[in-house]
């Protein structure tokens, strides 16, 4: 299995499923950040696909044509199995096609709660007294696919967006690798890297 994660920036959940030893051949970045210096200093080939060269972060984007390099770029290298791990570009059909059923994704809320860029942002301004995060299978729909692995997380008193999302991300790091491993031997034991995950149930 050939694992390519996607990442845009500190990259400390990516330093996590390295610490792992999971089968990593790739490091993809849509813009320079910690996330690539990681992956090169643990010997993992690095590409970055700058949104820049496809129009920037504005109206101009190409969401199109940087997908398609985007998985020009994957195929290259051989990648069986997508994560993303903080990837801050929504991506189009053509990745989705590519890799049907098997783009993972890690997201700091307990979805379908708090969805989106903002996730934790929004539960602490909704006043929970509970989040946490979800492993899923990212489907075209942003933050909607069928989920993986989810776990609680307490919001306490005094929370600014920093220490509930570093909170989090403490549980992410533990929950992401081990789901990651779990899938992995699942479709090595199964039906091989083409294995589309959305076929089978997971919880
Ligand atoms: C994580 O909370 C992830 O769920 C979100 O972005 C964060 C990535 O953190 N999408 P890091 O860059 O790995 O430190």
């Amino acid at each position: 299995m050939r694992v390519g994660v996607l990442v845009s920036g500190t990259g400390t959940i990516l330093e996590a499923i390295l610490e792992a030893d999971l089968p990593v051949v790739l490091v993809a970045a849509d813009r320079p950040c910690r996330g690539l210096e990681i992956a090169r200093r643990a010997g993992i080939a690095t590409e970055l696909v700058e949104r820049s060269a496809f129009g920037g972060f504005g109206d101009r984007f190409d969401r199109e044509r940087y997908t398609r390099e985007l998985v020009k770029v994957l195929e290259a290298h051989r990648v069986d199995l997508v994560a993303m791990a903080g990837f801050g570009t929504i991506v189009s059909k053509e990745l989705h096609d590519a890799y049907p059923g098997r783009i993972l994704n890690t997201h700091p809320a307990l979805l379908p709660a708090f969805p989106g860029w903002h996730a934790v942002a929004d539960a602490l301004e909704a006043g929970v007294e509970v989040t946490g995060c979800t492993v899923h299978l990212a489907t075209l729909e942003t933050d909607a696919g069928p989920v993986l692995a989810q776990e609680e997380v307490p919001v306490v008193p005094g929370d600014t967006v920093e220490s509930l999302h570093e909170r989090i991300k403490e549980t992410e790091r533990r929950l992401y690798p081990m789901t990651l491993r779990r899938v992995i031997e699942q479709m090595d034991a199964e039906r091989g890297s083409d294995a589309n995950l959305a076929d089978r149930a997971w919880r």
